[in-house]
C-alpha cells in the first residue's frame, strides 16, 4: 500500500496543481503542496528547507494535530476560508487541496 501510494503521489502533484479531481485524499500531496504555500507561517513538517518568516510564526503542524478538534473534515473547513487572523497572505484552496492537507496534518498526529 504505501509503495502505490508513493507511485500516486507524482501524478496527484500535477493534478492537483491544475484541476480539482475527484477521490480520496492525498496526504502526501498535501504536505507538497504546504511546503510551498504555508511554509512561511508555518512549522509544516520534518526536513523544511527554512524556518518561516514569519514573526511570530502561526502554529506548528505538529502542535495543530494535538488540538482536539482538529479532526480532518474540521481541518478541511477551516482551510477552505481566509485565516481569521486576516492574513490576506493565505493562499485561496481548491476543496482538494484542503482536504489534502487536512488529512496530511491529522497523520502528523499518529506520527508524535
Ligand atoms: C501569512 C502567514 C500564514 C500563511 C501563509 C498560512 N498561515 Fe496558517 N496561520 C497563520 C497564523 C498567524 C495563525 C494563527 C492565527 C490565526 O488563526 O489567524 C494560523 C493558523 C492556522 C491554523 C489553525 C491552527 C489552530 O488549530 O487554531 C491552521 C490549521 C493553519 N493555519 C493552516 C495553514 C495552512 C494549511 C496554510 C497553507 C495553505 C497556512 N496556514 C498558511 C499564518 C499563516
Amino acid at each position: 500500500m504505501p509503495a502505490r501510494l508513493g507511485a500516486l503521489a507524482g501524478v496527484a502533484a500535477v493534478l492537483v496543481a491544475s484541476v480539482g479531481r475527484a477521490g480520496e485524499a492525498d496526504p502526501a500531496a498535501g504536505r507538497a503542496f504546504a511546503m510551498q504555500a504555508c511554509a512561511g507561517c508555518h512549522v509544516v513538517g520534518l526536513n523544511q528547507p527554512s524556518a518561516p518568516w514569519r514573526q511570530p510564526p502561526g502554529p506548528s503542524f505538529f502542535d495543530v494535530a494535538k488540538e482536539p478538534q482538529a479532526s480532518a473534515g474540521w481541518l478541511a473547513n477551516y482551510l477552505s476560508r481566509t485565516h481569521p487572523g486576516g492574513d490576506d497572505s493565505y493562499p485561496p484552496l481548491t476543496a482538494a487541496q484542503a482536504s489534502d492537507i487536512a488529512t496530511y496534518i491529522t497523520e502528523l498526529r499518529r506520527r508524535r
